[in-house]
């Protein structure tokens, strides 16, 4: 009796100690294709399969997409030993097949299921199957899992996640474990161990209002996300038709920007130019990408027009200015000012800088862009010193040493690192694709409404 005791007592020991999330994987922020957004309960193995086959020849994979993800309605039900069962009319040849025939293309499979006793479209979800379960994905082949929170009612979120955590470790295939409970407990604060994603919000919708207020929500939470722990603002609409391109890039902007998963949901096999121009855009991608795993932070927040940072590996940047409004604006920006801040440096979520002695207003400052705004040119995108420009949109121009700045006797030169001046970088503007020619260091910048502008830093 005594043994057995402590044959259960070591077993428990030794599962408890021991089960963890797969630490090596979705280093940076995953990417790939689900068939949520567009599909919906559409799904079967010939869209799977085609949806592999598009993702070559359309450049996605090559751009750094590789997950395939089946989302709600492959399941339908269990058997008499408790089995998940795939639909055999969609899938006749059952979920293997499907991940042997993405894997045989170079790319992961995903799949869906959710921690209650029923998914959201009411299909048979893991509770009181997590370990059968995650032995079926692995033998499936199963690289990634997407973990919803239908059906729960009464459980706690936190240990219902890191029970299926435990039994996906304990299946032992690494599976990247992408948590879906809509933010309802906060999962930034305690999923970092538990899973590789979580998401932050209800479900995006193919709008304006929803993606901008989704992006509103992911503020503060900067400071969780880095490698292998993501903010998930859920996935991108970008190509499904609700928004328009202007819209769609800045959403992938402001996606990139937030170092989020980007999983894209549209038809991959019907993609129109600009839908391809946007999510195939690299020099985007890789700002998402970079290894440093940073999520952006808000510089300066005007309402309807924001400066976000993120900062990126090698001393480098990249700052997104975001109009919001739905009008066109002309927004005056100080390259200088912008070289020298750095993300989650001196300055962010506090008050704004000092103006520099004897400036005429404080361009930039909340609740300026007024009327002086309006009355500008539309469009003239001409070069002119930020100093008196009352009313404008744009950054303020700091005095060197003035707080915030972190010119070349700043922090950032004591240091050691290359000093944040315009002088050590060039300033490429990411959607145009060329290396902005400055004739002094601030300029006059179109908005489009809905629109961004995003600048790489990127040292000389
Ligand atoms: C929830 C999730 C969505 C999607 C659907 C499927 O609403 O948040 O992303 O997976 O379920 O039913």
């Amino acid at each position: 009796m005594k043994k057995y005791l402590l044959f259960f007592v070591a077993v428990f020991f030794f599962a408890g100690v021991t089960a963890q999330k797969f630490d090596q994987l979705a280093k940076t922020p995953p990417m790939g294709w689900n068939t949520w957004n567009k599909f919906h309960c559409d799904v079967s193995e010939a869209l799977i399969m085609q949806a592999a086959d598009a993702m070559i020849s359309s450049g996605m994979k090559d751009a750094g997409y590789e997950y395939i993800v089946i989302d709600d309605c492959w399941q339908v039900s269990r058997d008499e030993n408790g089995e998940i069962v795939c639909d055999a009319e969609r899938f006749p040849h059952g979920m293997k097949y499907v991940a042997d025939y993405i894997h045989s293309k170079g790319l992961k499979f995903g799949i869906y299921s959710s921690a209650g006793t029923v998914t959201c479209q009411r299909r048979p979800g893991g509770f009181g199957h997590e370990y059968q379960d995650a032995r079926t994905y692995a033998r499936y082949g199963v690289d990634y899992l997407k973990y919803d929170w239908c059906g729960s009612t009464t459980q706690d979120a936190k240990s219902s996640y890191t029970n299926m955590r435990n039994a996906l470790y304990t299946a032992g295939r690494p599976i990247v474990f992408s948590i879906c409970e809509w933010g309802s407990s906060k999962p930034w604060e305690w999923a970092g161990d538990v899973g590789h994603l979580w998401r932050t919000t209800g479900d995006i919708s193919d709008n304006w209002n929803s993606m901008i207020d989704i992006f509103n929500r992911q503020k503060d939470l900067s400071r969780y996300a880095g490698p292998g722990k993501w903010n998930d603002p859920d996935m991108l609409e970008v190509g499904n038709g609700g928004m328009t391109t202007e819209e769609y890039r800045t959403h992938f902007s402001l996606w990139c920007m937030l170092a989020s998963p980007l999983m894209a949901g549209n038809d991959l096999q019907n993609m129109t130019p600009e839908t391809k121009s946007i999510l195939l855009n690299k020099e985007m991608i890789a700002i998402d990408q970079d290894s440093l795993g940073q999520q952006a932070t808000c510089y300066r927040d005007n309402g309807d027009y924001q400066i976000w940072v993120k900062t990126l590996s090698n001393n480098e940047k990249a700052v997104c200015l975001l109009n919001k409004s739905d009008e066109r604006k002309s927004v005056l920006v100080d390259f200088s000012l912008l070289a020298s801040v750095r993300s989650r440096g001196r300055g962010f979520g506090g008050p704004p800088p000092a103006a520099p002695a004897g400036a005429p207003g404080m361009p930039g400052m909340p609740g300026t862009q007024g009327a002086a705004a309006g009355q500008r040119t539309q469009g003239a995108a001409g070069t002119q010193r930020a100093q008196g420009a009352p009313g404008s949109l744009g950054v303020p121009v700091a005095a060197p040493g003035a707080p915030g700045g972190m010119g070349p006797g700043g922090p950032g030169g004591q240091r050691g690192f290359t000093p944040l001046t315009l002088d050590n970088y060039r300033v490429r503007d990411v959607w145009e694709h060329k290396d902005l020619v400055l004739k002094e260091t601030s300029m006059y910048v179109d908005m489009l409404p809905h629109s961004v502008k995003v600048y790489r830093f990127v040292r000389k």
